[in-house]
């Protein structure tokens, strides 16, 4: 299958590429690179020894989105391309508002011109808001608190009107918890612009040096430790799950919202202490005020994606911390140097 991947070069989305590419799938990436470097497609390329066209694109360019379909035979297209930090989204909210959903609604409509109708879309398990109870199934109720659980919440609502207009849609909405880790070459891996917002990419940064302490935001949410429990789950098993949802969408028209997480919540001083194991060094850190907007607890009931896509999360914490922690002592300036690659490249053929 030919598949088109927006926002390919990022975190989620070239782990994706790795692994359509082992499976035999054609693919392109369209991305403005606004929050990703080129060098990751790079090293998609290196990886897996193949090649794919890369368009530099806006997707709110809609005239250079149409060119993309003219000249290619598109089959499926995996929406990853958004913007995706929480606290710039309440800043500068119509900034999120237009690239996420605008962004969205190009690509719905070029994809209907083009008759190109099966969509994998990331959505988020912040379209949960501030779920009931623990574990989160696709029934619940959604909301959002934010702007950019907005985005995701809107777009949902917007694909599930796009399928009642037109019946040939086949779209999968998943709804990611957690990603962390990276690829298990350590060539690839989240590579965040500035003082990262999430945890583990901030664990890595104090554990490499580059941040002095990690700040623990709360301890006195009523879970076991004190501290915020959530489901983490390994990115590559992650970009598997889009394969399957692939799979299915094809064998269905509808709008189907799926649950990729692993099912188990760790919590944040649980993670800290899986990080030190896996890397052997200190995380140190100091206790902080609760960070407004968080939650105590969110973990996934997984069951759908595994009777509906087969699909399951394989690997574990250890698994996740590991490669975290290998994808960030050989890359310590993310994707911006060679330097680390090449020593370990060297390393590799020796
Ligand atoms: P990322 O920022 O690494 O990747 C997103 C990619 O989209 C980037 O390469 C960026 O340059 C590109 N992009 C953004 N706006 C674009 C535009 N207008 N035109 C073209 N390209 C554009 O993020 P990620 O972590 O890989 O997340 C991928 C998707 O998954 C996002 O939609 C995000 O909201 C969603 N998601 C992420 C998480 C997470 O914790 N990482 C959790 C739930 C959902
Ligand atoms: N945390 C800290 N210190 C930090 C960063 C995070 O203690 O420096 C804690 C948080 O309070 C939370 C846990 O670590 O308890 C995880 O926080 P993250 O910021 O890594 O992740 P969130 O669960 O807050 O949110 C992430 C994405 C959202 C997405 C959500 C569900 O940032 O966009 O997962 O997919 F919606």
């Amino acid at each position: 299958m030919t598949i088109l991947i927006t926002g390919g070069a990022g975190y989620i989305g070239s782990h994706t590429c790795v692994e359509l590419l082992n499976s035999g799938h054609d693919i392109l990436v369209l991305d403005n690179f606004s929050n990703s470097r080129p060098e990751s497609l790079d090293r998609v390329k290196e990886l897996t020894n193949k090649s794919f066209k890369i368009y530099k694109i806006d997707l709110l360019d809609k005239a250079a989105v149409e060119k993309v379909f003219s000249e290619n035979e598109i089959e499926a297209v995996i929406h990853f391309a958004g913007l995706k930090a929480v606290g710039e989204s309440v800043e500068i909210p119509v900034h999120y508002y237009h690239n996420n959903i605008t962004g969205t609604l190009i690509l719905i409509d070029v994809m209907q011109k083009y008759n190109v109708f099966n969509l994998v879309f990331s959505s988020s398990a912040t379209v949960y808001g501030i779920p009931q109870q623990v574990p989160i199934s696709e029934e619940f109720s959604l909301s959002a608190t934010n702007p950019y659980g907005r985005t995701k919440l809107m777009i949902e609502e917007i694909l599930n009107d796009v399928y009642v207009s037109n019946n040939n849609w086949s779209i999968a909405l998943l709804r990611y918890f957690n990603p962390i880790g990276a690829h298990e070459s350590g060539l690839i891996g989240e590579d965040p612009n500035g003082l990262p917002n999430n945890l583990m990419p901030f664990i890595s940064q104090v554990s490499i040096g580059k941040l002095s302490e990690l700040k623990v935001f709360g301890n006195d949410y009523t879970t076991p430790d004190g501290t915020g429990v959530r489901d983490y789950i390994h990115v590559v098993d992650l970009a598997k799950g889009h394969l399957k949802a692939l799979e299915k969408i094809v064998t269905f028209n509808g709008v189907e919202a799926y649950n990729l997480g692993t099912g188990k919540g760790y919590s944040v001083l649980e993670m800290i202490d899986a990080f030190e194991k896996a890397s052997g060094r200190k995380v140190p850190y100091v206790i902080g005020p609760r960070r407004p907007g968080d939650i105590a607890e969110c973990f996934a009931k997984p069951d759908k994606a595994e009777r509906e896509l087969g699909w399951k999360a394989e690997k574990g914490i250890k698994d996740m911390c590991i490669d975290s922690w290998k994808w960030q002592s050989q890359n310590p300036e993310g994707f911006q140097t060679n330097e680390h690659r090449n020593k370990y490249a060297s390393t590799l053929k020796s």
